[in-house]
């Protein structure tokens, strides 16, 4: 997508050849413009895959996936974040390990919004190792919901997370793809 990418190339910065600051428009400081362009593509993507509702995962995911499920018409699910287990049985959770920042928690998802009858579109802003995408798919596989694909911001494809993905049968949509990074150099994979 042109305009992420151009935005990526002006705006974020390779702090090394692993992370990428995208704080000044996805992350901390959010461009709206910019956002519901991506739900706009996103929606236009999955458009004919029957999808009921979008999915993402606190806390970074959820401005593009607010604007995918809005060009949708659909709701949106935040998967929450939990320290530790929750003795709750109206909940689905799920551990999650990050091996990005190393640490680990319980994802989390009330009964009540999900049912076997759902087709989720799962939406998150980065995807490196994809454990966290893969809690997600977990999580929703225990609610027998169908997972309809998964799309990401950015995706760096030098990690293993789409591989990870594509090899559970996910289709993995990402709209900027990054071959390569170096302190201040940035390439993609076009
Ligand atoms: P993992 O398997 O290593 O955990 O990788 P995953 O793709 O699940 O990403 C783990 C977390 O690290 C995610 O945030 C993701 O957004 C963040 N992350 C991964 N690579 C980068 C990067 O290059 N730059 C930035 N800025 N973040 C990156 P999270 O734990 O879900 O938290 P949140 O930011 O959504 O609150």
């Amino acid at each position: 997508m042109k305009i992420l990418e151009d935005k990526i190339l002006a705006e974020g910065q390779a702090v090394n050849a692993d992370i990428l600051k995208v704080d000044g428009f996805i992350n901390h400081q959010v461009d709206p413009k910019l956002m519901q362009a991506i739900g706009q593509e996103f929606a236009d993507h999955f458009k004919d895959q029957g999808i009921t509702k979008v999915a993402t995962i606190e806390s970074s995911g959820i401005a593009p996936a607010l604007t995918t499920a809005q060009a949708l018409g659909v709701p949106l699910l935040i998967l929450k974040k939990q320290p530790s287990k929750v003795l709750n049985t109206d909940l689905y959770q799920t551990e999650v390990s990050s091996f990005t920042k190393g640490t680990s928690y319980e994802l989390t998802l009330s009964q009540k919004f999900i049912s076997e009858k759902d087709h989720v579109l799962i939406i998150d802003d980065f995807l490196a190792n994809g454990e966290a995408a893969t809690g997600a798919i977990r999580l929703l596989r225990l609610a027998h919901a169908t997972v309809a694909g998964l799309g990401i911001v950015i995706e760096k494809t030098f990690q293993p997370g789409h591989e990870k993905l594509a090899g559970q049968g996910i289709e993995v949509y990402a709209l900027a793809r990054i071959a390569r990074m170096e302190k201040d150099y940035i390439e993609f994979l076009r």
